[in-house]
């Protein structure tokens, strides 16, 4: 999600910036844009799409700008030729040459797809600015600047003018040596004041020799060459260059300029960094030094799942602000049920909000899938809130189920992860899950944030009338707590990965889980099914035996999920039912739970949390349960046999 890129040395910066933007394309993004510090003066070429789009655009304008010069008036008048060629280099001359330079795609967040809202954003001609994250209070510092002229509608803009003022009132206090600090000063000076996530990066036309790189968290990697710097969101767009990198860490900011590379934080204070020798090829470096996509993504959770919450908590009144809800208290409270719609793992999600909105907000709530609801007669009308979950935000069956709900009457929000898809735009309203590009088929970080966004909306509507103040606060606190606990269950990994590989032998695998576990148990049978291509199916505990019981033998495993709620008991001997006919089991149980030993072959424990929650972190483990069964079998993992990431056909 976004990408940034800098250089600054001896090399031209405008292929190492082109070839870094294709670098981090795998991140996902819909626009792009370069700009170079060539003599003096700041040249920029954005462009929405891909940056192959960009590159040519970008040969255009050099192009253009190489023939006007042709064309100017043979130095007939000395006053003819000076007008014209001012005239040229007002409009035209962009020749993008020179040795620094920034880069940056970007994946929309605050304003449409735009060349305007493109990075990187240039201020006064003077300063320009490359930034991923949020600036959340943006509108705050929009109101405190003096220059009204927005060009977008960014955050970033905001930004890059508030480090403008900082710079200016600076300026006028700095004299002699102090010239030399004055940029990172005045980025230091603005980003005191703001409230939000950031990885940026800014040059100035008046420090030519100097680059500032700041974060908090999104991150940013400076590559070392010899008397030159490359700065980037991960290392790959370095690595045909230096082995050699320094991570900035949260609260960082470092100057690069012809002395070399100081880091120091807000307050001033230096910082020693170590280097560190990458031995990573460039395609294990996209996928963060993992073997493939889904891991990664995998592991990428406890940080994505956090900026699914970001500035939609409201700790003293308990309760979530979901700004794309566009609803006032009271249309919210002439919503008499509810219903969501989707496909897959996003379905499962679906079916854990509707635990969280019947006990939270009493609202009755219905689960379909999309490509059934769409050609049945489903009764929904103007109080019926309808949900559409999708990833991709492409999926055919979803997308003509929320028309199908909109032309009945029903209000209908979008939760969705790619920024400007057809649903996102279709819908409208709705709610973006920021978990960022996911590239591998199976989903696993995108299911984990649908699922916190429907928790905070089932919170929303809980605190209008059902959920009192103590219950919110709790709720609220205990999902702060959830990314510490997810890294909990990802250390251990390497235990789930010795469990996975005895049961990769199975042809059949059945899982089980009772409340808000069913769903899980569905989700871990269709994980492991989608990419090892073992015959899984999920079951709620208690229907065991009016069926499924017949499958169980001692070649059938089951899989269960055994967490201290209030089903525990009766999921304990479900358990023990499927025991008694031989089946080998292996059980995810709360941490301390001792009696979980003995309904167990293989155990795994997870922390505890409100019950609630609990999907947030049972379905890790069963998440990379299924990765390690798939390739101990030698699957292709991130690409299984049959399956499209965007399912955008019937
Ligand atoms: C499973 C998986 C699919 C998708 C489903 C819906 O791992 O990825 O089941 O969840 O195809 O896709 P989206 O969410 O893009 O609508």
């Amino acid at each position: 999600m976004c990408g940034i890129v800098g250089y600054i040395g001896k090399k031209q910066a405008l292929p190492i910036l082109i070839q870094g933007l294709r670098d981090l394309e795998y991140r996902g993004y819909d626009s792009a844009g370069v700009a170079v510090l060539d003599n003096g003066k700041i040249e920029r070429v954005r462009e929405i799409g891909k940056v192959d789009m960009l590159a040519k655009k970008i040969s255009n304008v050099i192009a253009r700008s190489a023939s006007d010069e042709a064309i100017l008036p043979k130095k007939e008048t000395a006053s003819a030729y000076a007008k014209a060629s001012a005239d040229r280099s007002a409009a035209l001359a962009v020749t993008l040459t020179g040795t620094i330079g920034i880069a940056h795609t970007r994946w929309a967040t605050h304003g449409a797809v735009t060349e305007f809202n493109a990075h990187p954003h240039i201020v006064d001609g003077k300063l320009a600015i490359v930034h991923n994250g949020i600036i959340e209070n943006y509108r705050e510092l929009k109101k405190q600047i003096k220059d009204k002229n927005f060009e977008s509608e960014t955050d970033t803009e905001v930004l890059a003018k508030w480090i403008m003022e900082k710079y200016k009132a600076l300026s006028i206090k700095y004299k002699g040596e102090d010239k030399a600090n004055l940029l990172i000063d005045a980025v230091k000076a603005a980003l005191v004041e703001v409230r939000g996530t950031y990885g940026l990066v800014v040059l100035h036309a008046d420090h030519p020799d100097q680059l500032v790189a700041a974060r908090l968290g999104s991150p940013l990697a400076i590559g070392i060459g010899e008397g030159e710097y490359y700065i980037a969101s991960d290392v790959t767009p370095m690595l045909p260059f230096t082995k050699k990198v320094t991570f900035l860490d949260d609260g960082e900011i470092a100057l690069i300029n012809g002395d070399g590379l100081k880091i120091s934080n807000l307050d001033n204070q230096i910082i020693e960094k170590n280097v560190t020798e990458i031995d990573w090829d460039q395609e294990k470096a996209q996928k963060g030094g993992f073997e493939n996509f889904m891991l990664k993504e995998i592991f990428d959770q406890p940080t994505v799942y956090e900026d699914a919450l970001r500035g939609r908590l409201e700790m003293d009144a308990g309760t979530a602000k979901m700004g794309g809800l566009n609803m006032s208290q009271e249309q919210m409270r002439e919503i008499k049920r509810v219903m969501i719609i989707a496909e897959g793992t996003a379905r499962h999600t679906g079916l854990i909000g509707k635990y969280a909105f019947e006990r939270l907000a009493n609202l009755p709530t219905e689960v379909d899938f999309s490509s059934e609801f769409r050609y049945r007669d489903p009764v929904v009308n103007k109080s019926t809130l309808v949900f559409v979950i999708s990833q991709s935000g492409e999926t055919a069956d979803t997308l003509m189920a929320a028309r199908e709900a909109k032309r009945k009457g029903a209000v209908v929000r979008g939760i969705v992860n790619v920024v400007g898809s057809t649903i996102a735009r279709e819908t409208g309203a709705g709610t973006y899950i920021h978990a960022g590009p996911e590239l591998a088929v199976a989903s696993t970080k995108a299911y984990t944030n649908m699922v916190a966004v429907l928790l905070l909306y089932a919170l929303q509507f809980g605190r209008l009338k059902h959920t009192s103040l103590a219950t919110g606060q709790r709720i609220l606190q205990s999902l702060l707590e959830i990314p510490e606990k997810m890294n909990e269950i990802l250390k251990r990994n390497n235990e789930i990965k010795e469990i996975a590989e005895k049961y990769q032998k199975y042809v059949n695998i059945l899982f089980m889980g009772r409340g808000v576990n069913y769903p899980v148990a569905l989700e871990g049978a269709l994980k492991l099914k989608e990419i090892s291509y073992i015959h899984c199916e999920g079951f709620a505990g208690g229907e065991m035996k009016h069926g499924p019981l017949a499958l169980v033998s001692k070649d059938v495993p089951v899989v269960a999920i055994l967490t201290k709620n209030q089903l525990y008991e009766k999921m304990k001997s479900s358990i023990q039912e499927v025991r008694a006919r031989g089946a080998r089991t292996f059980i995810i149980a709360s941490e301390g739970d001792e009696e979980a030993k003995e309904v167990a072959d293989e155990i795994i424990y997870v922390p505890k949390t409100m019950e609630l929650l609990e999907p947030l972190l049972n379905t890790i483990p069963l998440q990379l349960f299924a990765y390690h069964v798939a390739v101990a079998l030698g699957r292709d993992v991130d690409r299984p046999r049959n399956l499209a990431k965007s399912v955008t056909v019937e």
